[in-house]
């Protein structure tokens, strides 16, 4: 009898002590599994397995901001991050010093790009205009357009009012387009423009509009208020196309794609026009400047400019995956950081064209038949275009 007992706790002490270590394991390589089984030890990302020792000094901020809050993040490592002798300001009102102090060469980074370091510990900025979610998404939408727009752009927005951002029924699935707005301050030397967009709210109630700097660099903090907006609204929203507002997009076609996956494909959608390989810009002098002091390593596979198909699904993971790694600069690389962090891969589609076509080919309206999007287009490009594909007298 006796004995019986001693094996039984012999027995439920090595199943517990087991599970202790397999847990302890699972904690501790979370990351460097990953990359592993991805294959590509390239993308730095500042990874660092236990037994490695970097000189955390030495790594550029992004790196190392990444680290710090990956061990934040860690149950069985927080305690260690008295190393890294850094701390976040406690509120958005603060701006965050102690990276512009560790960064020797900060006086020589681009304005747009100080402006970047000094806030990007900050992502809590309140929504000042948002629609109810029987105007953002009426009748059950399921396609749900978001277009970064700027407030200056009445007329982008409008052209795509009256052409492909129709909201309504295509090929059976409800479709329905908003716009993603933050701040343009008269005290940044911007008109202003409150009375208009007041108006614009009232008139179409497709507008949301975040308190912070509508920069290029402030791009990834708006995608990243979005997929949390999204948490909270649209329940029956199944797929999200985000892109910019100088898109003409071929909503037909996006959905006849969207419906030729299988169940499988479209929860883990993610698609667009993808680059493999790229790295950082050191060229100062570039529009995707990035300085050494600030990231090394290469970028992960991402979805270029233009615009993202990704499923509900995905866009809710992203968001989780974005909570625990440091803002980027610019937005797609950073979507393409979280997505790799999620080790999801983004899907290229030839129907993406985010580079210019050219010239010649611009008037044919049969060249467009294939394509999803189309980026770098007026909102008089958008509307001759729509009219072209839609001339019942087109034959291709
Ligand atoms: C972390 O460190 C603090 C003091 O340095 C200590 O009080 C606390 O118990 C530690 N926590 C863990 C989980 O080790
Ligand atoms: C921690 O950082 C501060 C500046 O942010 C610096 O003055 C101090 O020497 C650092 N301490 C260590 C131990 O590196
Ligand atoms: C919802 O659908 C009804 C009928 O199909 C239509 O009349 C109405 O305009 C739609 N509402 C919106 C906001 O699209
Ligand atoms: C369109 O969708 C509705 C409901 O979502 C469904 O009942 C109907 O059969 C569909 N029609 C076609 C032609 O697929
Ligand atoms: C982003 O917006 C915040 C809040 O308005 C602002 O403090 C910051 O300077 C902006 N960043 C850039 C790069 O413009």
């Amino acid at each position: 009898m006796k004995l019986r007992y001693i094996k039984a706790y012999v027995w439920l002490s090595c199943v517990f002590v087991a599970n202790v270590i397999v847990y302890t394991v699972v904690m501790l390589s979370r990351r460097p599994l990953d990359l592993q089984a991805s294959g590509r030890s390239a993308f730095v990302g500042g990874h660092l397995r236990l037994w490695q020792h970097r000189d955390l000094q030495g790594l550029p901020l992004w790196n190392l901001l990444m680290l710090y809050m990956d061990q934040l993040d860690n149950p069985i490592l927080r305690n260690a991050t008295a190393q890294f002798n850094l701390t976040l300001p406690g509120t958005c009102g603060e701006s965050f010093h102690e990276a512009a102090q560790r960064l020797t060469d900060f006086s020589s980074y681009p304005s747009h790009l100080q402006a970047f370091v000094l806030s990007m510990h900050c992502r809590d900025y309140p929504l000042l205009v948002g629609p109810a979610d029987d105007e953002a998404c009426p009748n059950g939408t399921q396609l749900l357009v978001a277009v970064k727009s700027q407030l200056a752009n009445f007329d982008r927005r409008q052209a795509i009012r009256q052409t492909w951002g129709r909201s309504g029924l295509v090929r059976n699935v409800t479709v329905q387009t908003i716009f993603l707005l933050g701040r343009q301050g008269s005290g940044d030397g911007h008109p202003d423009l409150e009375a208009l967009l007041e108006l614009e709210r009232r008139k179409n109630s497709d507008l949301l509009l975040w308190d912070f700097q509508d920069t290029f660099y402030n791009l990834s903090l708006k995608d990243i208020l979005f997929l949390g907006w999204l948490r909270g609204h649209c329940p029956s929203v199944e797929l999200i196309f985000l892109e910019g507002d100088d898109v003409f997009l071929r909503v037909d076609t996006l959905v006849a794609y969207a419906g030729s996956l299988d169940a499988v494909a479209r929860r883990g959608l993610f698609a667009g026009h993808v680059i493999q390989d790229a790295a950082p810009v050191h060229d100062c002098k570039h529009k995707y400047y990035i300085p050494e002091s600030f990231y090394q390593g290469t970028y992960p596979p991402y979805v270029g400019g233009g615009g993202i198909l990704c499923s509900r699904d995905v866009a809710a993971r992203l968001y989780e995956a974005s909570c625990h790694l440091p803002l980027f600069p610019i937005n797609n690389i950073y979507l393409g950081i979280c997505l790799r962090e999620l080790a999801l891969v983004p899907q290229n589609h030839p129907g993406f064209w985010t580079f210019n076509m050219k010239a010649e080919g611009r008037e044919d309206f049969c060249a467009y038949k294939e394509l999803i999007l189309v980026d770098h287009r007026t909102p008089q490009d958008i509307i001759r275009l729509w009219r072209g594909l839609h001339d019942p007298a087109l034959a291709c």
